[in-house]
């Protein structure tokens, strides 16, 4: 079969789309979309975020060394687009797009209260890569919504809808294929597995469902630490 092959160039997707909130004293909070963003380390748990110096966010991340990381879902797909294409130099984002800032616990630059994971982070490195440079930072925090943990305690964090971003488009994480290590795992019944999980899903979105009705006025937060990835 013919291939074409191109020059070196920005194709590894999908990668997440993250709306970073930062800010500094006295100052409107700001938010900006960043789509070249990584786990880089599980223990101490790091993530990077990687922002062109001529973003307004730029110099108020290398100032105030505090962001944070607050994922998409599918409601925040609008609103990820708009602080992707809107400086916070010309309007305030929070406002535009009806986001309210949320105080964080370890540091000064506030969560968004819409966004169901806050992952509050701290500057350790900054590489200056070229059109990009990249901020290396540790994890200091996170806050998940309530409304995902199950009675056993378990954060269900694959049916909040996430949203990934590939070539250019926006898309909602969808049917799920397996599980880590599911290709050495001894064979169960396939068909007896699938229904099973499937009423799982069925069961936890329709309490879900009910929950956020309750759950809207006094939204509940949980802060602790993520689950530990290999
Ligand atoms: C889906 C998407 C992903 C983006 N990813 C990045 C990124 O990784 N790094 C970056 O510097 N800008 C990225 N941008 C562009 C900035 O979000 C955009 O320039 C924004 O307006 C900057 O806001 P600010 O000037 O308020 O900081 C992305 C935009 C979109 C829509």
């Amino acid at each position: 079969m013919a291939r074409q092959h191109w020059k070196g160039g920005n194709m590894l997707y999908p990668v997440p789309a993250v709306m970073v909130s930062c800010g500094r004293e006295g100052e409107d909070p700001n938010i900006i979309t960043v789509a070249w963003a990584g786990t880089v380390c599980t223990n101490p748990p790091m993530l990077s975020i990687s922002v062109r110096p001529e973003r307004y966010s730029y110099d108020i991340i290398k100032e105030t060394k505090e962001f944070v990381v607050n994922l998409t879902t599918k409601e925040l797909t609008f609103a990820t687009d708009y602080c992707g294409v809107r400086s916070g130099r010309q309007v305030n984002k929070f406002k535009e797009m009806n986001l309210t800032p949320m105080k964080s616990q370890h540091i000064k630059a506030p969560a968004i209260a819409e966004s169901p994971v806050n992952i509050e982070c701290q500057v350790v490195d900054i590489q200056e890569l070229g059109s990009h440079h990249m901020f290396i930072a540790k994890v200091l925090g996170v806050t998940v919504e309530d409304e995902y943990m199950d009675e056993k305690g378990k954060f269900n964090l694959n049916e909040i809808g996430l949203v990934a971003y590939s070539h250019g488009e926006y898309f909602l994480l969808g049917e799920k294929l397996g599980k880590f290590g599911y290709s050495v795992q001894k064979k169960k019944n396939p068909e007896k597995t699938s229904k099973k999980s499937d009423k799982k899903q069925k069961n936890n979105t329709e309490k879900r469902k009910s929950n956020r009705a309750t759950k809207k006025q006094t939204k509940g937060r949980k802060v602790g630490t993520s689950r530990k990835e290999k």
